[in-house]
């Protein structure tokens, strides 16, 4: 959702809402603020043309005379949906114009946008080797809240253990009777409704601090549907007429990396290696489409992931850190 914002500054940047066509320009910012972690045009395009119906997002344009500069956002669960009153709030700057001063001034104009709908507390996101955006946070306040380890797996030097892991796999879920294949092969005609009922009870336990709310069929499709996502190459489990659990590695369309996008077992089939058995054809299958490499991202505390990754022979790259402040 955007507004109609006249006269909205931020510092010496004007800013105006932002439209879907400036996603591509979003995405190209944030990959020449770091060009390690490239960002797809064509998911940001998806993304801010599909949005949650149950968050309210604010996008804008930072401008310097007429050119685009900057980028800012403010997002929260719309507040019927939430008891707890998040705001997120961030913003940045493409690297000739990124000063500790306008990234200050951006998170600044978000702020009173965020606190003039609600918030309570602020949430914002960084890496923890952006020393100038950590600054702007620590000197308005913010305190570290918990980090997301992100993480890469070399799918050429770790091919031989992968394909080891994925065979003694194939072999404890067929000795179990539980079926392992992509979404495309099951006959099931109630399978995209079960997945959104399994994905929305591992959500509720993927470690947080801003609450989970329970998302929609609607909004899980439009996830599903995404421009990264294939049929044939979402991994379900299943036993009988029940679905255990999913892993899906997201492919970008124009640019980035293969990553995960999201594996969650449901409560009462976890612990039997389904999702070990589900991660390894992810990845075995992205060998098989010639990738050479895979990267993941999850809570620092959520332990049987962290184990999984490790197992698996996932590098740990640099972490993100969540910040809170007082709205
Ligand atoms: C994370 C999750 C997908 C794991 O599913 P699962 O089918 O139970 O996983 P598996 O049985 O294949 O493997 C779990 C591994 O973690 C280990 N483990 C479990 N709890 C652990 C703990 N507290 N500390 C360390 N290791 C732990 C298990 O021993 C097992 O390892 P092993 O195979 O070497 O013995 C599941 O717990 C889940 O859906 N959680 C909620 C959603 C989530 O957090 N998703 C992932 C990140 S976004």
């Amino acid at each position: 959702m955007t507004t109609e914002t006249p006269g909205l500054r931020a510092g010496d940047l004007i800013l105006r809402s932002a439209t879907v066509d400036d996603a591509r320009f979003a995405a190209d910012l944030y990959t020449a603020v770091r060009p390690e972690d490239p960002q797809d045009p064509v998911e940001y395009a998806h993304f801010w043309a599909n949005p949650d119906t149950r968050s309210v997002t604010e996008r804008f344009i930072g401008e310097l005379g007429a050119e685009r500069v900057a980028i800012a956002q403010q997002r929260h669960t719309s507040w019927a949906h939430t008891p707890e009153r998040f705001g997120s709030v961030g913003g940045d700057l493409l690297p000739a114009f990124r000063t500790p001063e306008r990234l200050e001034a951006l998170l600044a104009a978000m702020e009173d946008r965020s606190r003039a709908d609600g918030a309570v507390t602020f949430t914002s996101w960084t890496w923890e080797d952006d020393a100038a955006k950590l600054g702007v946070l620590e000197r308005r306040g913010y305190k570290e809240e918990r980090r997301e380890r992100f993480w890469e797996l070399d799918l050429v030097a770790n091919r031989e253990r992968l394909e080891r892991m994925a065979g003694e796999s194939r072999q404890k879920m067929r000795d179990e009777g539980i079926a392992v294949l992509t979404i495309d092969r099951d006959a099931d005609p109630e399978k995209w409704h079960k997945l959104w009922r399994v994905s929305e009870e591992a959500i509720q336990d993927v470690p947080t601090t801003v609450p989970n709310v329970e998302g929609t069929f609607e909004d899980f499709m439009k996830w599903m549907r995404a421009p990264g996502l294939h049929e044939d190459r979402i991994w379900i489990a299943r036993q009988g007429d029940d679905l255990l659990g999913v892993s899906v590695l997201s492919y970008p369309r124009e640019r980035g990396v293969v990553q995960t996008d999201w594996t969650g077992m449901a409560r009462a089939a976890r612990g039997k290696g389904i999702a070990r058995a589900l991660k390894c054809e992810t990845v075995t299958q992205a060998i098989a489409l010639g990738f050479d490499k895979v990267r993941t991202d999850n809570d620092s505390t959520n332990a049987p992931i962290l184990h999984l990754n490790e197992v698996m022979g996932y590098r740990r790259r640099l972490d993100m850190i969540q910040l809170l402040a007082k709205a």
